[in-house]
């Protein structure tokens, strides 16, 4: 599974570790940025990863920031994008099986490196159920059709 990651300065550190523990978990990550910690703005690399995933030229998102918020609301303004801000491993497994999120957002200042990475293996590892899930997911994409 290809996965592009993106996170803004606050997000950099745990970016880095989880990038290894990807690797570790042998799935093929892209950071798409940002590569310091100088300061910078989280919607840059949201919507940066977003494309990525809309275009498909990769499979799964991962995006952190200082609390997963801001980046997950901007990869969100992208049409096809669903990004879920997770603080647990329960919401990560049950966002991709219900909702079938194709992002998954986390603050580095809220969970630390021994709950992020489970978070994301939960999520990683979980397969959207589909069924009545998909007509949900229509429903969605119908809100977004009934904006443009
Ligand atoms: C940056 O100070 C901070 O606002 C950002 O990392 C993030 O938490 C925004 O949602």
């Amino acid at each position: 599974m290809k996965i592009a990651i993106g996170s803004d300065h606050v997000g950099f550190d745990l970016k880095i570790k989880i990038i290894e523990y990807l690797k570790t978990l042998e799935y093929e990550v892209t950071d798409f940025g940002t590569y310091s910690k100088k300061r910078t703005d989280y919607p840059v690399y949201g919507q940066k990863v977003a494309n990525e995933i809309v275009n498909r030229n990769f499979e799964r998102g991962i995006l952190i920031c200082g609390t997963g918020v801001g980046i997950s609301l901007s990869a969100n303004k992208v049409k096809g994008i669903r990004a879920v801000v997770c603080s647990e491993p329960y919401s990560a497994k049950l966002s991709k099986e219900h909702n079938d999120t194709n992002i998954l957002a986390f603050g580095s200042r809220v969970v630390g490196l021994e709950l992020a990475k489970m978070i994301v293996k939960e999520w990683l590892e979980a397969k959207f159920e589909g069924g009545r899930h998909s007509n949900r997911l229509k429903l969605i994409s119908d809100i977004e059709e009934k904006q443009n």
